[in-house]
């Protein structure tokens, strides 16, 4: 298993639409372990494969809390198909957007298709953080960042931050 590199905004590949993956096998498997350990080593909850520059919709999670027993979770071509129609507004990170959070508003609840890490098919009822980390992870699918829920004028206060960011730590 590899740690690998997370891509960070406003690096042009986070806006590609991800390919479906055709068979869940050994290779996509071995995308799945790196992509949990590389999501582990950054401390996050949900990473989708385009952020370590994979253009597949392939998505991990693990909403375990600190302490308790790992839950890794692998969803393959997950699809939405149910969205109820209560809004729920929560606060949002993302790896590829370090250290920057804002407000989202999301489907309350949502059911999807997905396969599993066995090429499984499964459906899922989600609420809660659940619910908000998968629509978060399938946007990431579809080329799409939690900043571009917001306003203009705080998706680009967001990206000048990142850039200062990067620039304090390329002179240090
Ligand atoms: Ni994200």
């Amino acid at each position: 298993m590899t740690v690998r590199p997370i891509i960070t905004a406003p690096d042009p590949r986070l806006k590609a639409v991800s390919a479906p993956v055709e068979t869940v096998d050994d290779d996509l498997r071995a995308l799945m372990d790196d992509m949990l350990q590389s999501m582990y080593a950054a401390n996050g909850i949900g990473l989708a494969a385009i952020q370590v520059g994979v253009a597949k919709r392939v998505i991990v999670m693990d909403l375990a809390r600190e302490g308790e027993t790992p839950q890794p979770r692998y969803f393959v071509n997950p699809e939405l198909v149910e969205l109820s129609p209560e809004r729920e507004v929560s606060e949002e990170g993302c790896l590829s957007v370090p250290d920057q959070y804002d407000k989202v508003e999301r489907a309350a609840r949502i059911r999807a298709r997905y396969l599993d890490y066995d090429g499984t098919p499964r459906d899922i009822e989600a609420e809660g953080l659940l619910a908000v980390c998968l629509q978060h992870e399938m946007d990431h699918l579809d080329g799409l960042l939690f900043i571009d829920h917001l306003s203009k004028l705080k998706r680009d206060m967001i990206l000048r931050r990142l850039a200062k960011a990067r620039r304090q730590s390329a002179a240090e």
